[in-house]
């Protein structure tokens, strides 16, 4: 059982929240998990100006996703932070560049989730997940959210990220503030969900 955690992230909040996916599907028995990252997108000029050379000298240990490499995964957690309520445009390409997966239905059944980050609370973090969603369901894909099984979802006590849509943190204007513990709960509760969902089906 193979379940994949696919992310881009500028400032490293996404990252952070891709790990804590990867470490709760990974407490599932039998469930192999791998973390890629997927190819960037802005030239190095663009990542200096935007003061995101040290974040990505970070994650340079995280291999480069490749597009075989979402068909051989039988789950998927993709990662985004928000751009205008959207995926981000790295996201974007790297999927449109999945047609040939499309034409022959390689996803089609499998399990798919998605979290991600904003830089303010009510920044677009429910329309970013739900509208990649839109592009896993013309995949065939079968979409596990955040449910309120989880127990995170309900604090009212501290500001924090997660929907029934699926888990998100809050990186704040300058990406000043970093996932809680809520969060990161919230995260590795839904890598662990997808994990158990696709042993399920598979059996
Ligand atoms: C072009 C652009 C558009 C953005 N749009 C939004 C937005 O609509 N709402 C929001 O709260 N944050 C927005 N942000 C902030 C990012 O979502 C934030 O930097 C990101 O969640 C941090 O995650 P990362 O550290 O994984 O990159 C935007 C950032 C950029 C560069």
């Amino acid at each position: 059982m193979k379940l994949l955690v696919v992310y881009y992230s500028l400032y490293g909040h996404v990252h952070r929240m891709a790990e804590a996916v990867a470490e709760g599907a990974r407490s599932v028995p039998g469930v192999e998990v791998d973390i890629r990252r997927v190819p960037e997108t802005l030239s190095r000029e663009a990542l200096v100006k935007m003061g995101a050379i040290e974040s990505q000298a970070a994650q340079s240990h995280v291999p480069v996703c490749t597009i075989d490499e979402l068909g051989r995964a039988d789950a998927i957690m993709f990662g985004t932070p928000t751009r205008f309520g959207n995926m981000c445009g790295q996201m974007r390409q790297f999927l449109d560049a999945t047609g040939r997966l499309w034409v022959q239905g390689a996803l089609v059944g499998k399990l798919a989730g998605v979290f991600t980050s904003s830089a303010t609370q009510h920044g677009g973090q429910e329309s970013t997940i739900l509208t990649t969603h839109v592009t896993l369901l013309h995949h065939g894909m079968v979409i596990a959210g955040l449910p309120y099984a989880w127990d995170g979802q309900s604090r009212v006590d501290q500001i924090t990220g997660g929907s029934p849509y699926g888990a998100s943190t809050i990186a704040g204007g300058k990406g000043e503030r970093w996932p809680s513990e809520n969060e990161l709960a919230g995260a590795r509760w839904q890598g662990a969900y997808l994990a158990r969902l696709a042993r399920k089906l598979a059996a």
